[in-house]
């Protein structure tokens, strides 16, 4: 279950969105650090904060599908199928923006991405803001632009220090890695990131297939190859190469850091300069604590991060993509 906060601490982040400040607060993915979707200035200070390049749009959080219309100039019957089925929940759907949505949330596009989230302390947040006229929340990731998602409010300390005014500490997210974004603009819904709701699951609701993501599609930040990097090298390996890569750069002197299956990390053995994480079997309980396990073996001081390549299949798509984007981030990343 997760934790709950007092009145008085959402009556206290409430207040601080109305000063303009940032607000790190948890949702059911990973921590969002929030501002004002109505006051540029708050906004502004939210992309100073990040490190955020302002052409990368930001999700606008709301706290009841009945809102889309705010911030929407048309609810297309799709989003209203997927809004019923997925939403409060880790969905994220862009839609043709209402006249009035500033080009600083939505990076000059057309179209705003728009999100419901299932955390308690999210929707508590989201209900007394709107109490107090402030109708939508941007909250990108509560992370410094290209880094490891937060999902604890501890993480959020450690990435923006007093950046942000208050943190809500709502305990670990449950989900674990960002919502699926959902392009409704285009001629067929298609997915724009990959989570842990599915395509297939997607599908099956909207009960049409999925287009294909183009060239045209909207920009996503997370789309960039370098996001969710760790500052150390990671390479990303199928089981039988994973150990004899370890193997290797143990016997060359180095320390490795390996998250890998039980399996893996058994017969790798123990060996002084190892630093193991197992992984989870089950997407779930892999993607739940990935990114809290990836900071870890970031911060083992070693030469570098072996993981183990996670099975196929649809239920892995989201982590697979963060994985191979943490494993291109060391080469690419200014930092
Ligand atoms: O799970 C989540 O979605 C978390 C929590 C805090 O809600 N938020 C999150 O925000 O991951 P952020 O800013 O780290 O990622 C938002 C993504 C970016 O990749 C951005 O490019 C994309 O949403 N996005 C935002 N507006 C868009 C738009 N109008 N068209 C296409 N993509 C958009
Ligand atoms: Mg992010």
């Amino acid at each position: 279950m997760p934790a709950t906060v007092s009145d008085a601490a959402l009556a206290a982040a409430v207040d601080a969105l109305r000063a303009g400040l940032l607000v790190g607060f948890p949702t059911e993915t990973v921590y969002g650090l929030g501002a004002n979707a109505r006051d540029p200035a708050a906004v502004a200070r939210l992309y100073a904060a990040k490190g955020r390049p302002a052409d990368h749009p930001v999700i606008v959080h709301i706290v009841e599908a009945a809102d889309l219309a705010r911030w929407t100039r048309e609810v297309p019957p799709f989003a209203h199928l997927l809004a019923a089925r997925f939403w409060p929940g880790p969905l994220t759907l862009v839609l043709r923006r209402a006249t009035g949505v500033r080009d600083a949330i939505t990076g000059g596009q057309d179209s705003v991405a728009i999100r419901c989230p299932a955390h308690p302390v999210a929707l508590g947040l989201l209900h007394a803001a709107r109490a107090a006229g402030i109708d939508g929340i941007v909250a990108p990731s509560a992370n410094r632009f290209g880094r490891i998602s937060p999902t604890t409010a501890a993480h959020v300390r450690e990435e923006l220090g007093n950046a942000v005014a208050i943190v809500l500490d709502g305990g670990p997210c449950d989900v674990g890695i960002e919502s699926t974004i959902v392009d409704l603009t285009g001629p067929a819904p298609r997915v724009l990131r990959p989570g842990m709701i599915t395509g297939a699951a997607l599908a099956e609701c909207l009960g049409a297939p999925l287009g294909a993501a183009d060239a045209t599609a909207p920009r996503v930040s997370g789309a960039l190859p370098a996001h969710y990097a760790p500052r150390t090298p990671l390479v990303l390996l199928a089981a039988a190469e994973c150990k004899t890569h370890a193997q290797a750069r143990l016997a060359a002197g180095d320390r490795v850091a390996l998250l890998a299956s039980a399996h893996t990390a058994q017969t790798l053995g123990a060996h002084a300069g190892l630093r193991s994480v197992t992984a989870a079997s089950d997407a779930d309980g892999y993607a739940r604590t990935l990114y809290a396990n990836l900071r870890a073996l970031d911060a083992a001081g070693c030469a570098l991060i072996v993981v183990e390549a996670p099975p196929s299949g649809a239920a892995w798509h989201g982590i697979a993509d963060r994985l191979q984007r943490a494993a291109q981030g060391h080469t690419l990343l200014p930092d």
